[in-house]
């Protein structure tokens, strides 16, 4: 359903990122694959969401889960092969739904067969694929560029004497984005998807892809204290956000642009102003750069007031906003900011202006969930263990029903990563089945929002409120009608009162169920952890 005609899908639409190693495992190995996100396709089109984001189902050692990929173009035998893959992105399209890919543009593993080449000797023709130096003058790394994951960002190749740069593991080689057939062969690999009919790819640090051509030491961070994430010693000024990424990015855009209604989001942890950047100039960047401030910033409405505003100032005239509330590499908003909170956030995320994406299992309320030292999966844990920097807590199976695996594999299977002790109650089968679920909230907050352009694709105007309230109204300019909406929203935990004169309206959804259908005007008291959208009369 298009929203409006005047937007493209990838602007109306909601997209749901489903971590396919967690979402449902139909082949009984503990792991999920694409089969079982097939035999879930019903779910997500009940749920009412447009696209689906798979993160990587490709060929893989799986020292990164996935992101360090050994074939671009094949899909990896735990999740099926190239027919699962083009059954489901079939059965995607059968239901309206569009299938977006993960690009992992910055490494590959280092058991690609072009990495295999590339460090077999110093002359081979993929040698310059990679990053390679010389050690330092007296021997050691060639500079301080350290690992994303810990430890230095160079690992000695024996064989040939040099360093290779890795941003994240010594697995996860970097590529070599300057030179013109790599470039090409990376072009070739969006082609391969898109010909099969995918609507888009999530580009793995996008920012990261184009290092310093001088290896400049990176200046150390003067905020740096020893217990912080270790790689924060020194700011990644000459490894990441480096100004000739944005030719390069264009370079992809040219490619998914050979394609009608495709699309490209970049995953970009940057402050706002170098985010907007990568729309690219007049929009030859990606279509979307992730905004992940409802992620990154703490949750207190006067920061996220002024986050918004600075995010809505910011955006070039040709900039579609976007928000996002989780993902596989962050707590999960549940643990964040606590389950009342949640339906908050929800509320943000589905009305501000701009595209949402949703993390799998975040529309039942999923937490995090503890993770024993011995169960740790994720290498960023293993190489700086005991920090809280571990990302399994967020990516644990998803929560189907009330039985011993919840749903996600059978009973006897073990899986991958453990489930949640609440998972007989929090799970998708309950929750449809209680009105004053988290999920049935979602859900009817997803209708509401696909029934009214106004919320997704309308104009946005912030109201002047203060301490714990946040306050805008979303206007239907292109409806006859005109229809607007105020939404209010207590980020607090006591009442908190709002109070613009000259409105009226009718509670349409709430937080609390008791104030839907309420006529209000001028005035309204909400309760702790209480939103609202109201319907304004004209
Ligand atoms: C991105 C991914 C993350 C991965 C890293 C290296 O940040 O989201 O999961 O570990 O890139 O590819």
């Amino acid at each position: 359903m298009k929203a409006s005609n005047k937007h493209e899908w990838w602007q109306s639409g909601i997209v749901y990122q489903v971590y396919p190693r967690s979402f449902m495992d139909a082949n009984g190995d503990g792991v999920g694959d694409l089969q079982g996100v097939l035999a879930k396709l019903d779910y997500l089109q009940w749920l009412g969401v447009d696209a689906v984001w798979l993160s990587p189902i490709y060929p893989s050692p799986m020292a990164d889960f996935g992101y360090d990929v050994s074939d671009y173009c094949d899909i990896h035998p735990l999740f099926g092969t190239l027919q699962d893959f083009d059954r489901l992105l079939a059965e995607c399209h059968r239901r309206g739904l569009k299938l977006i890919l993960d690009f992992v543009p910055n490494h590959t593993s280092d058991q690609h067969p072009w990495f295999l080449e590339a460090k077999s000797s110093k002359t081979n023709p993929k040698r310059d694929w990679y990053i390679w130096r010389d050690p330092a003058p007296g021997g050691g790394p060639p500079n301080n560029w350290l690992s994303n994951f810990g430890g230095p960002a160079w690992t000695l190749e024996k064989e040939t004497g040099q360093y290779y740069f890795h941003a994240f593991l010594r697995e996860q080689p970097d590529i070599n984005w300057r030179n013109p057939q790599l470039r090409e062969a990376m072009h070739n690999v969006l082609r391969f998807w898109l010909d099969r009919g995918v609507d888009g790819f999530r580009v793995d640090v996008i920012y990261h892809i184009v290092k310093d051509d001088q290896f400049r030491d990176n200046p150390r961070n003067p905020e740096y204290k020893p217990g912080m994430n270790p790689h924060h010693e020194f700011l990644a000024v000459y490894i990441a956000d480096r100004p000739e990424v944005h030719d390069i990015i264009s370079g992809m855009r040219k490619v998914v642009d050979e394609y009608p209604e495709r699309t490209l989001v970049g995953e970009v942890y940057l402050p706002i102003e170098r985010l907007v950047m990568y729309y690219g100039e007049g929009g030859a960047g990606v279509h979307m750069p992730f905004n992940f401030q409802l992620i990154t910033l703490p949750w207190s409405a006067a920061i996220i007031r002024d986050a918004i505003a600075r995010y809505e100032a910011a955006l070039p005239s040709y900039g579609w906003p976007n928000w996002v509330l989780g993902n596989h590499d962050n707590p999960r908003i549940a643990s964040r900011v606590g389950r009342p909170q949640a339906k908050i956030a929800a509320i943000l995320l589905l009305t501000l202006r701009g595209t949402p994406t949703m993390y799998y299992g975040d529309e039942i309320g999923m937490h995090d969930v503890p993770i024993a030292p011995d169960q740790v999966q994720d290498p960023f844990e293993k190489n700086v263990p005991g920090m809280g920097l571990g990302r399994d807590p967020e990516r644990t199976p998803m929560q189907w029903d009330p039985s011993p695996n919840a749903g996600f594999a059978q009973p006897q299977v073990r899986p991958w990563l453990p489930i949640a002790a609440d998972s007989t109650t929090v799970n998708v089968e309950t929750q449809r089945g209680d009105t004053g679920s988290i999920l049935s909230f979602y859900r009817r907050l997803i209708m509401l929002r696909r029934a009214k352009p106004a919320l997704s694709v309308g104009g946005y105007s912030a109201l002047p409120v203060e301490g714990n309230l946040i306050a805008y109204v979303r206007t239907d300019a292109e409806c006859s009608d005109g229809e607007c909406f105020l939404i209010v929203l207590n980020l607090g935990m006591t009442d908190a009162r709002f109070a613009v004169e000259d409105f009226r309206g009718r509670v349409l959804l709430s937080t609390h169920p008791d104030r839907e259908g309420q006529a209000i005007a001028g005035d309204v008291t909400l309760r702790g952890n209480e939103g609202l959208i109201v319907e304004l009369s004209r």
